[in-house]
């Protein structure tokens, strides 16, 4: 019995004993048999919320690889870039470049989704959404002096940096301010840092993409992702909505 061992929880009668295993990722305890109790795993834990996360997003479960059809040559392309970016850790994520409603944010959602399955510490984020909660802390930090328990832009960055897979949507919706920028340069800088696997979209073209961000960001991305261009059908024109 070397990484898992019977407690009772509570006060010892025996009666609610659970076993628990050792994560070797992280080294927390988690319930053996019972997948929604991550116990003390941050590994497991991180997967829940984004489970629960994409539900969210996603409620129907619409955003997966094997409800994408009819890729074109391009998008099947990306699609085969991400699947190798998780088989292959440390190899380069993907960054796609192409206009609206082609499936980019399908992609990374399917992609984040079999990273999940393979159990992978895996997340998915709307940027311009991330970018807006982290600003959203300043005005706590204004008033009253003091940085809010959970929610500071150090802490949500850190967080968002903790996952081995980071999916990062939209970039470049963002409004375009001095903040915005350095934000974004704290976590691709972080997330460059540690290695991290990155899967980016965005609807700029490459030259508004050059003019948007730095050379400091254009060069860490460059270096983390494969950078694809991607088009097809505006899927939002052609399929039901319903
Ligand atoms: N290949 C595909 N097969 C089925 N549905 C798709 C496909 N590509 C996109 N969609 C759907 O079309 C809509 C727009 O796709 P989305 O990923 O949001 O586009 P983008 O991020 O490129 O703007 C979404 O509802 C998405 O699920
Ligand atoms: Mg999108
Ligand atoms: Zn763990």
């Amino acid at each position: 019995m070397s990484d898992r061992e019977a407690s009772g929880s509570g006060s010892g009668s025996g009666s609610s004993a659970v076993f628990l295993s050792k994560c070797e990722t992280c080294g927390g305890k988690y319930p053996d048999f019972m997948e929604s109790d991550p116990g003390r795993c941050r590994c497991r834990r991180a997967r829940h919320k984004t489970f629960a996360k994409l539900s969210r997003f996603d409620p129907k479960g619409r955003m997966t690889l094997r409800k994408m059809s009819s890729l074109s040559e391009r998008m099947e392309r990306a699609r085969k870039m991400g699947l190798e970016a998780l088989s292959r850790s440390g190899d380069k994520g993907i960054m796609l470049f192409g206009p609206p409603g082609i499936g980019k944010t399908h992609l990374v959602v399917g992609l984040t989704r079999v990273a999940l399955a393979a159990s992978m510490v895996a997340t998915f984020e709307n940027v311009p959404d991330l970018i807006q909660r982290i600003q959203d802390t300043y005005d706590y930090e204004r008033m009253t002096g003091e940085e809010p328990a959970n929610t500071s832009r150090r802490k949500i960055v850190a967080r968002l940096c903790a996952h081995d897979i980071v999916a990062l949507d939209d970039i470049g919706r963002e409004r375009a301010t001095e903040d915005a920028r350095s934000i974004m340069y704290e976590i691709v800088n972080n997330l460059y840092e540690r290695r991290r696997t990155v899967l980016v979209t965005t609807n700029l073209t490459l030259e508004e993409y050059e003019d948007r961000y730095d050379e400091a960001i254009r060069s860490r991305l460059a270096h983390m992702t494969n950078r694809l261009k991607v088009d097809g059908d505006d899927r939002r024109r052609t399929d039901r909505y319903v």
